[in-house]
């Protein structure tokens, strides 16, 4: 977590950062900081709070006067959200600025070690560890920075990403990555440098991604060196051209990016399958799949690793891939899977979902299911990210850029993945008959006009969420291919606006939730047509004679579900496998009103950040 940017070149850097920290601010806002070089007087100033508070903050603190800078925007793991304990860092001599995201995990030895030569702390980081360290090897070997960089970093365990600068060479920054992300962008004279390249989109379209265990000196005439911390071997630096615009990262006219994302989704599905379904033909072409068909063919079984929203799509995928291509499933939690031993050999086929490619504990379990012999494919919408690049291959969704902190898009793009790639494989292994695989196809191709359709019911959403915005707790119930989306649609409730609530399969309230259930709890049902209807009529029936309020997901024109609700919404008819891409929706947005009506902060709600990456 935690968003670093820096700069160096001939503008002003205070505006490139300050403008970079606020759109890295999907990473972390517990607190942000600032540090400005204008070659004789190092400016910092940083604040509990968000980038605004920083900003604030600077106009009336600090001369906003340099060339080089660094910006933090932080998601506490080490010492509270304070000033104090907010990045940039100084060095004990206070020579040294470091801004850092990650965790040092054997800081405290350390800092005991530096403590009995003399060393004093002000916070209580890691990064403040971390950075009089550099300064202690520095002054011990008599090494220039870059060089006390990598001999403190071959001292720590952890993950980071940091970018460090000394006052006494003004025309460098040096940054290292493990774990954490770390883009450098190339500019003409210039140079930037950033958990993601969003920051310096307006300016170069040129970046180089450092790979784990890399660092790099850059500097302002000699460019950027890189060399692995490990060996001191160089590295030639390869520079991407970037694909994303500027236009992905704005709020585009909407209040929030979490709303606009919701109504990105029919586009984002159509992109997600553009080229690679064609109904017509009949054919799902994704180049990871046909590269490494006879893998999936030949696998006893899928695992499915992820956190989160994205653990959720994988749950449906267990039901898509076993419905169509009869392949066994498990689905783990990250980081369940990686610390408890699992049994995994090379007839696994193991399968990562993840947004941002970054999270922690899922990265953990692909490298711990490569090392057990597993072919692992990554299912992910960064590109590039690490995720991307640990795995043996994968499929991207291409849903664009999700700023939002709660997901949507991301969600409703990984099940049209993991559905092609099941429709694929059912296709090769003969478990779907030819007119059925034609059915699905044909059907996939009409979902973003039917999640638009879905969308039309944005308004009735509306008046729903404000019957119920006060409840204090709420259940979410649905059955087969809508019980993970029971859970999504929890999920997205407690994290934007903080009200209680719990996914359950439908039949399973008898078996405890129902004691919950009196004319103060609304349980929002999932119930289309198709999917065990009618045993979930029985449970609405279940709730309406104890009283609950009901709201019913149901089919476009449902009268039986409508008799029994207080409230129903519809979303188009579709196949049973596809409907959470549909059934998702109205979830979705009833929790957005909520949260907006109950005046959360919709796209950063407290104590979460975008991307985890941190244990
Ligand atoms: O980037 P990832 O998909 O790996 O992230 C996983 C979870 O952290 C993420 O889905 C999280 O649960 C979201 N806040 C849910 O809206």
């Amino acid at each position: 977590m935690c968003g670093i940017v820096g700069y160096i070149g001939k503008r002003e850097a205070y505006p490139i950062i300050l403008e970079g920290l606020k759109r890295l601010e999907y990473r972390g806002y517990d607190s942000a900081g600032i540090a400005l070089y204008d070659g004789n007087s190092i400016q910092l100033s940083k604040t509990k709070g968000k980038v605004v508070d920083l900003e604030n903050r600077v106009n009336n603190e600090i001369e906003t006067t340099g060339s080089l800078g660094i910006g933090h925007t932080r998601w506490a793991t080490h010492g509270v959200p304070n000033d104090i304990n907010s990045h940039p860092h100084y060095s004990n001599s206070g020579d040294l600025v470091i801004i850092h995201n990650g965790i040092i995990e054997n800081y405290a030895s350390i800092k005991k070690e530096l403590i009995k030569r003399g060393y004093t702390f002000s916070s209580e980081t890691d990064t403040e560890v971390l950075i009089n360290l550099i300064e202690d090897v520095k002054k011990n070997e008599q090494v220039k920075l870059g060089k006390a960089v990598q001999i403190a970093l071959n001292q720590v365990v952890g993950a980071y990403a940091i970018a460090v600068f000394d006052k006494n060479k003004p025309d460098e920054i040096v940054v290292a990555k493990l774990g954490s992300p770390l883009a450098i962008g190339v500019g003409e004279n210039e140079f930037f440098i950033a958990s993601d390249a969003t920051p310096f989109l307006e300016y170069t379209k040129k970046a180089i991604y450092l790979e784990d265990e890399e660092m790099a000196i850059v500097r302002l005439k000699k460019g950027v060196k890189i060399r692995k911390i490990k060996n001191d071997a160089l590295v030639d630096p390869y520079i991407q051209e970037l694909q994303l615009n500027l236009e992905q990262i704005v709020k585009g006219g909407y209040e929030h990016f979490m709303l606009k994302e919701i109504h990105e989704q029919p586009n984002a599905i159509k992109d997600t399958y553009r080229g690679r379904l064609n109904a017509n033909k009949g054919q799902v072409r994704m180049a990871g799949i046909d590269d490494n068909l006879e893998k999936f063919l030949n696998a006893n079984r899928i695992i499915v690793i992820a956190c989160g929203t994205s653990w959720h799509a994988g749950l449906v995928s267990e039901y898509i891939f076993e419905d169509l291509a009869r392949i066994p499933v498990e689905v783990e939690y990250a980081s369940e899977f990686r610390y408890r031993n699992p049994v995994i050999t090379e007839n696994d086929v193991v399968i990562a979902i993840s947004q941002s490619g970054e999270t922690a504990d899922t990265l953990a379990a692909i490298k711990l299911a490569k090392s057990k012999g597993a072919f692992v494919f990554g299912v992910c919408n960064v590109v590039g990210s690490s995720i991307a690049r640990e795995t043996h291959a994968g499929a991207y969704t291409h849903a664009g850029p999700e700023i939002g902190v709660a997901s949507t898009k991301a969600f409703t793009t990984q099940i049209t993945v993991l559905t092609l790639i099941a429709l694929k494989l059912a296709k090769e292994k003969g478990t779907l008959s030819h007119s059925e695989f034609h059915l699905h196809l044909q059907e996939l191709e009409l979902i973003p006009d039917k999640v638009q359709k879905a969308l039309q019911s944005d308004a009735h959403i509306k008046v729903v969420a404000e019957t119920y915005k006060d409840a204090k707790n709420c259940l979410y119930l649905g059955r087969g291919f809508n019980f993970p989306v029971a859970l999504e649609g929890a999920l997205k409730l407690k994290e934007i606006s903080y009200i209680h609530a719990e996914g359950y399969p439908a039949a399973e309230m008898k078996h405890g939730p129902i004691a919950l259930i009196d004319e103060q709890m609304p349980v929002f049902v999932i119930a289309t047509k198709k999917g065990h209807y009618d045993k979930v009529v029985s449970n609405i029936q279940e709730i309406k004679s104890r009283k609950g309020k009901i709201i019913g997901i149901v089919t476009e024109g449902d009268t039986e579900v409508k008799n029994l609700a207080d409230h129903v919404i519809e979303v188009p008819e579709t196949l049973e496998l596809l409907t959470p891409l549909l059934t998702t929706i109205p979830l979705q947005l009833l929790s957005y009103h909520i949260a907006v009506m109950l005046d959360k902060n919709v796209d950063q709600p407290r104590n979460l950040a975008k991307s985890v990456t941190v244990e």
